[in-house]
């Protein structure tokens, strides 16, 4: 976590005024959520979708989604599961996505994300409870990438991970 933060970067909701047009991560389907999805689910709130810009210049450098979500408990491992109460099921905020335009990466952009996200999730989980954030990551570089963060594997799907809310508490 080396990378000193350009004071330009600003996160947002992701606004029509946005360009999408160019963003391209190096994931075809990301590039096409973020030019053809992304704005519907905000509108119909089934993701809201945050973007990093350096104002003036509205092109998005790097973006995120968060939706509300829900794990079986059975997925956790058995130590962390035996702590809590035993319901089938647990509420957690589910990092959808999140990438960084192929040009401004190895900057700070992923990890600068990836912080205000974790952050933004537990504001609101002060209202509304997720005991973690989950993500599933794309593949094996995703998942390096989250695991260097804490992020550990849950054993419902591959590539599905997550990060205790009391981690992410401990971190601010
Ligand atoms: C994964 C991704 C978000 C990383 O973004 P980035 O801006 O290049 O990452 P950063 O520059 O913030 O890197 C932060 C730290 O993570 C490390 N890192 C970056 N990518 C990594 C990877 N794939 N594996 C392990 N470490 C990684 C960096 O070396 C850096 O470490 P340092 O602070 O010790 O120097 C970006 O490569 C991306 O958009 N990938 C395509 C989409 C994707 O896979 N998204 C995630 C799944 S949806």
């Amino acid at each position: 976590m080396s990378h000193l933060v350009p004071v330009a970067w600003r996160v947002e909701p992701l606004k029509k005024i946005h360009d999408r047009d160019a963003f391209s991560c190096g994931h075809a389907a990301l590039d096409r959520y973020l030019r053809h999805q992304a704005r519907q689910d905000a509108q119909n709130q089934v993701a809201a979708v945050f973007v990093a810009v350096t104002p003036p210049d509205s092109k998005v450098l790097g973006f995120y989604s968060l939706s509300a979500s829900s794990i079986n408990a059975v997925d956790l491992p058995a130590d962390l599961a035996k702590k809590l109460p035993r319901y089938p099921h647990l509420p957690v905020t589910l990092l959808g996505r999140l990438a960084i335009d192929q040009p401004c990466k190895g900057q700070g952009l992923g990890q600068f994300l990836l912080l205000d996200a974790l952050y933004r999730s537990l504001q609101a989980a002060a209202a509304i409870a997720a005991m973690a954030v989950v993500v599933d990551a794309k593949d094996a570089a995703a998942a390096a990438f989250y695991q260097r963060y804490g992020f550990m594997p849950l054993s419902a799907s591959e590539g599905r991970m997550f990060l205790p809310m009391k981690t992410v508490t401990a971190l601010f």
